[in-house]
């Protein structure tokens, strides 16, 4: 398998993959963003060898099968890869026109987008059927459901070895068609906006929106520590692309939102967002 971006999502995509049996190429941009993807799947490995989830040989064997690149014609073997580089759009028709010259005619290309167009993006190929969407939910390793996206043109094999894959990859698979924000995405991303704009009206405080949702409404964790592991740059885009093509108010992300992520307060992976961490 071939893993285009190991930020956190790709990361974690990998992860899956590695524990599933796969041999996977990962590509980063640099080799030291390659690297630290590898440092942080070999942390939450280790944490399994700990807890006696997975033997010590599993996990070396697993790390083993991890070879890393910052050339994406090192994924030229691949049966099928999985792209989950930066949300945006050009930057994804471009690896998708790379990878078509560089994979074999009949490997599958997935794309892991929030809330692009799986469709667009196939339309940067000339074997538009053979593109889908794979779409993880964050943290990878740990949320069951991958949504199994059909775009216009892709084929049923296509979609099935995605799905099959999924599962392989110890997941629960739904298949859906290419709309904004597929299933999850469409229905989760106003819900956080509400959320986020409630904070103001009820006059709360982050901490008290969250255990509000969690002892209220039994959400795992509450809705800013949410957006906060999501990215609230990713959570921003998010919510741009869906206002785009839904035109629906709640889609729209909220000032507060787009001002932290002016400011840079991205959330977990910048160190403070709603909440400050180490
Ligand atoms: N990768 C791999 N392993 C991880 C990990 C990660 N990113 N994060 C944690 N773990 C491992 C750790 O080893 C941890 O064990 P340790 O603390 O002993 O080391 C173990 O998983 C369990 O972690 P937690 O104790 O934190 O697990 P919880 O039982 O508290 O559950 C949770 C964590 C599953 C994240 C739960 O809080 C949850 O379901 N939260 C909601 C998350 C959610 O809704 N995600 C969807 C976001 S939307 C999205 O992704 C769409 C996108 O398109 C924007």
């Amino acid at each position: 398998m071939g893993v285009a971006g190991l930020g956190a999502m790709g990361a974690g995509i990998a992860q899956l993959a590695l524990e599933a049996g796969f041999d996977v190429v990962g590509r980063e941009v640099t080799s030291e963003l390659g690297e630290a993807a590898r440092g942080r799947i070999g942390h939450f490995l280790g944490r399994k060898v700990e807890k006696g989830q997975l033997s010590a040989e599993d996990r070396d064997a697993a790390l083993g099968r991890l070879e890393l690149t910052t050339d994406l014609a090192h994924l030229a073997r691949s049966d099928v890869v999985i792209e989950a580089i930066v949300e945006e759009l050009d930057a994804k028709l471009e690896c998708f026109a790379e990878l078509e010259r560089i994979v074999r005619p009949d490997a599958v290309l997935a794309t892991n987008t929030s809330a692009l167009s799986v469709t667009e993006i196939a339309a940067a190929t000339s074997t538009p059927e053979r593109v889908v969407g794979m779409h993880f939910f964050n943290p990878a390793p740990l949320m069951p459901l991958v949504e199994i996206v059909r775009a216009e043109l892709s084929s049923e094999e296509a979609v099935e070895t995605a799905y099959r894959l999924g599962e392989r990859m110890g997941k629960t698979p739904v298949r859906c068609h290419d709309t904004p924000g597929f299933v999850v995405n469409r229905i989760l991303i106003p819900l956080l906006n509400d959320c986020v704009r409630a904070l103001d009206e009820a006059r709360v405080t982050p901490e008290e929106m969250d255990t509000a949702l969690r002892h209220g409404a039994g959400w795992p964790m509450g809705p800013c520590t949410l957006v906060d592991l999501v990215g609230i740059d990713v959570h921003v885009h998010a919510s741009e692309a869906l206002y785009e093509k839904l035109r629906e108010p709640r889609m729209a992300p909220p000032p507060r939102l787009v001002a932290m992520r002016n400011a840079g307060l991205l959330g977990r992976k910048s160190g403070r967002g709603f909440y400050s961490y180490d």
